[in-house]
């Protein structure tokens, strides 16, 4: 194939590079850095033949010879090569890649919240103790339900347990309900986390709308009835839509006893205008490090709250913080609680980030982040409707939902938009989810951008549109172009991954 592609920041394009270049750095092994007599430490010359365990020393242990410079540009490099919302727009869908603001990683770094050891007595730890109940109250505010837990450690780890308490009361209750309704958008965990409490899921489609479709839903609850323990809905859900018939489904689902779980991830598009508890929602996850700000992706840690009602509060997992006139403690002694989720208290550090966050917002600017994340959305769509094909009319919430629909006849695939974003500097959009869309890009921009940096996105968008009209798939089957690793075999790396450096012969 020759390289036709458009090279970047042509005359043609005009386009400034928004995105950072991180992932064009080609970077070697250190073991293929490696030049024998390169040394970073001075260590003493060996004496003797056996180590202080007695074991003989080797010749080798086959580690790269490497200088300190070296190493450490080594890492610097690799840092670079991560694409990171401190460098750019993270457009990804059902992400929420947000900035965070660096005043909550000042205090989360406060040597009284950062030096605390989880096993110290509670009488030393008043102050950490107040902020988890600080952030149960405001987190119960917020979301309508009163009873709070922080342990979880993750939004998937919150449902594993919103669900598990939702077990415990349907056994308190001594009935058996073995099905969980699940909609057929919602996000992958959901079912997961059903079936790994030991149900069967039954899926709920979703209209023409994106919306969950409320007569197929009526329907299998009169079929399964009493066996059904509860249905699993994301509000606002994965088509970037707010579920209208949310009050009809609760009521519809308590008629048969059944509990209503919402999954709270894109809590970020309604927080301070809508509650959730007042919709008749019985349990609900936060992703706090989507909507409160706390650092997310990379595996690090996250923190997943739950919401209960007050029927379901005895359920939660311990240990529980009590306040005891002017003290807190922690209580363990909880006999209809589910038990640890969780080593010791949860993750600390995110619950300080996420509590600075929303004192430092107060409870307008909460409303606010709302607001600017659905208009963010709103503009984008607007903006890229006449471009991308947009499955489901009207508004969006705070993430647009496109498809490459427009593309197929120019045989230009959301995958490749996908890869002509990183070629132009970005991070892509989430691609093919939610499965009920043929080829959607779901781009979620956030409240923290500025018209600016969302003006650049949607030019290049246009431009990757006007690429594969005029040029199609010759232009795009090479993208990357300018990457150190261009298109992979996704297949042959998920199936026979090389996951070790092996000295060449
Ligand atoms: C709708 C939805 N639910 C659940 C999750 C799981 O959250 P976590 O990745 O924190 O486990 C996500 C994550 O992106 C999500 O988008």
């Amino acid at each position: 194939m020759t390289m036709t592609a458009t090279p970047l920041n042509t005359a043609e394009t005009k386009l400034a590079l928004p995105g950072h270049q991180g992932l064009k750095l080609e970077e070697k092994l250190l073991f293929d850095q490696s030049r024998e007599g390169s040394y970073g430490v001075d260590l003493p010359t060996l004496k003797g033949t056996t180590s202080r365990t007695g074991q003989p020393v080797r010749e080798t242990v086959g580690l790269p010879e490497v200088s300190e410079p070296q190493v450490v540009r080594h890492f610097v490099r690799l840092s670079q090569m991560n694409y990171s919302i401190d460098g750019g727009l993270f457009p990804l869908g059902s992400c929420t890649m947000k900035h965070n603001p660096r005043l909550n990683e000042k205090l989360a770094r406060l040597p009284g919240f950062a030096a605390l050891h989880p096993m110290q007595p509670d009488s030393t730890t008043q102050g950490a103790l107040e902020l988890v109940h600080t952030l149960e109250n405001w987190l119960a505010e917020l979301c309508g339900l009163p009873g709070i837990t922080l342990a979880p450690a993750a939004g998937a780890h919150g449902e594993l347990t919103g669900m598990l308490v939702i077990k415990k009361a349907i056994e308190a209750r001594n009935e058996t309900r073995p099905i969980v309704l699940v909609s057929d958008s919602a996000h992958g965990t959901n079912p997961a986390t059903a079936r790994t409490c030991g149900f069967d899921i039954v899926s709920v489609p979703s209209g023409d709308d994106g919306l969950v479709d409320y007569d197929a839903f009526a329907e299998l609850v009169d079929k399964h009835g009493k066996d059904i323990a509860a249905f699993m809905v994301t509000n606002p859900n994965t088509c970037g839509r707010f579920e209208k018939d949310v009050t009809r489904i609760a009521d519809k689902l308590h008629s048969v006893g059944a509990y209503f779980y919402c999954d709270g991830a894109n809590f970020n598009a309604i927080v301070g205008k809508v509650r959730p508890g007042d919709l008749g929602v019985d349990v609900m996850q936060f992703n706090l490090h989507k909507t409160f700000s706390t650092p997310h992706g990379g595996g690090g840690p996250g923190c997943g709250p739950v919401g209960v009602t007050e029927e379901l509060k005895k359920f939660l997992p311990i240990p529980k913080v009590q306040k005891d006139g002017d003290t807190f403690k922690l209580v363990t002694d909880c006999p209809h609680s589910i038990g640890r989720i969780k080593a010791f208290h949860g993750h600390f550090g995110m619950m300080v980030r996420a509590l600075a966050y929303m004192m430092s917002h107060g409870a307008d600017g909460l409303q606010r982040v709302a607001e600017d994340a659905v208009l963010n959305a709103n503009y984008m769509l607007h903006h890229l409707k006449g471009t991308f094909n947009v499955p489901f009319k009207g508004y969006c919430m705070h993430e647009c939902l496109l498809t490459d629909k427009h593309l197929k006849d120019k045989h230009v695939s959301t995958l490749d938009i996908a890869k002509g974003l990183i070629e132009y500097g970005y991070h892509p959009m989430t691609v093919y989810f939610p499965l009920v869309v043929s080829g959607a890009m779901l781009i979620e921009p956030t409240e923290t951008e500025s018209k600016q940096s969302l003006d650049e996105f949607i030019n290049t968008m246009k431009h990757l549109a006007h690429l594969a009209e005029t040029k199609g798939e010759d232009t795009f089957k090479q993208f990357p172009l300018s990457t150190p690793r261009r298109r992979l075999d996704e297949v042959k790396a998920a199936r026979q991954p090389i996951l070790k450096w092996e000295k060449p012969e």
